[in-house]
């Protein structure tokens, strides 16, 4: 961060601080968040999988979600006894909002004895309704792990058709997408690999087919951030929400970024000014039905057991 945005920034990041030991309040924080909510204002960051299990291990009284809603519903359900707060009520997801519990039902109906395997991006309603949950980091591995011919893979088409290439379990999808990364094309990946052979091209599974046939990894937000540790390409394009690679960047800085990216106007909801308003005046809490709760819960316990 520019020394000039770090100045401005830092009064409200002391706020925070002094507010979270108040609270006893932890910050975790999706790996795209800002760098100033990502470096500056969280105590533990992840993909969606490690804020799961660090929302369920927590000591904290208040956990504050810097993510969407169906991260802090999550961190609820895994965590009843604490506080979860969402700074921004209106952080959603498209993948959140593609599909319902009563569409989950239907297709219980229509394919009967299938096991529903359902996408952490998805509504407490609808993890209510499935055998298991999955993140883009374990997705294969879940599916496998139920020793069945088929499934019924939820919401996302194309998580679920990659998901599909990896295995033998036959995966049944539905039409969900992420708003973000169907905007990603192979052809534009084509272009940008004929003109530089050496860039890495390393995709979130939430990518049209085109665009993960083009790629060289495909992995979960946090398994793309390790790659890019790890091996540290000169250049590399991250296809997938735009602060991935400004948060990358710190741990590896001698690597280019090449762009495109696309940002998510969800993720973008959670500011460092909102996370203090959040701590300070304790909202919004984010609450879910007891009984949808347990049965979520199921689901989401049944993926940590796995992976
Ligand atoms: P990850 O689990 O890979 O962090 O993905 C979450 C997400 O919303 C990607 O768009
Ligand atoms: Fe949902 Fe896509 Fe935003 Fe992730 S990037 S939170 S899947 S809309």
């Amino acid at each position: 961060m520019p020394d000039a945005e770090a100045a401005l920034v830092s009064p409200l990041l002391e706020e925070i601080d002094e507010l979270k030991r108040e609270r006893n309040a932890v910050v975790l924080a999706h790996n795209y968040m800002t760098p100033d909510v990502f470096h500056g204002a969280a105590d533990l960051r992840g993909d969606s999988l490690e804020l799961a299990r660090l929302a369920a291990e927590t000591d904290a009284e208040v956990i504050v979600m810097a993510g969407v809603h169906f991260m802090a519903e999550t961190a609820k359900i895994l965590s009843p006894d604490r506080t979860v707060l969402i700074p921004d009520l209106r952080a959603g997801c498209s993948l959140a909002e593609s599909i319902t519990a009563a569409d989950v039902r239907g297709l219980r109906q229509r394919y009967p004895g299938v096991p529903v395997v359902t996408y952490v991006n998805t509504s407490a309603a609808v993890k209510a309704e499935s055998d298991i949950t999955c993140t883009s980091s374990n997705a294969v591995r879940i599916v496998e792990s139920l020793g069945v011919d088929r499934v019924l893979f939820l919401p996302d088409q194309y998580l679920a058709d990659w998901v599909d290439t990896q295995t033998d379990v036959e995966v049944i999808g539905w039409n969900g997408a992420c708003e973000v990364h169907e905007r990603f094309t192979g052809s534009e990946l084509d272009e940008l690999r004929a003109g530089d052979p050496e860039l890495a091209i390393i995709a979130h599974p939430e990518c049209p087919p085109d665009v993960l046939a083009a790629s060289d990894i495909v992995g979960s937000t946090s398994q793309m951030t390790a790659w890019v540790r790890e091996h540290q390409p000169a250049r590399a394009v991250l296809v997938t929400e735009c602060s991935m690679a400004d948060n990358v960047a710190r741990d590896a800085p001698d690597t280019e970024f090449v762009r495109p990216c696309n940002l998510c106007p969800h993720m973008k909801r959670i500011t460092v000014e909102n996370i203090r308003d959040a701590l300070s005046a304790m909202q919004h809490r984010v609450e879910v039905d007891e009984a949808v709760a347990d049965r979520a819960r199921s689901a989401l316990q049944a993926m940590l057991r796995v992976a």
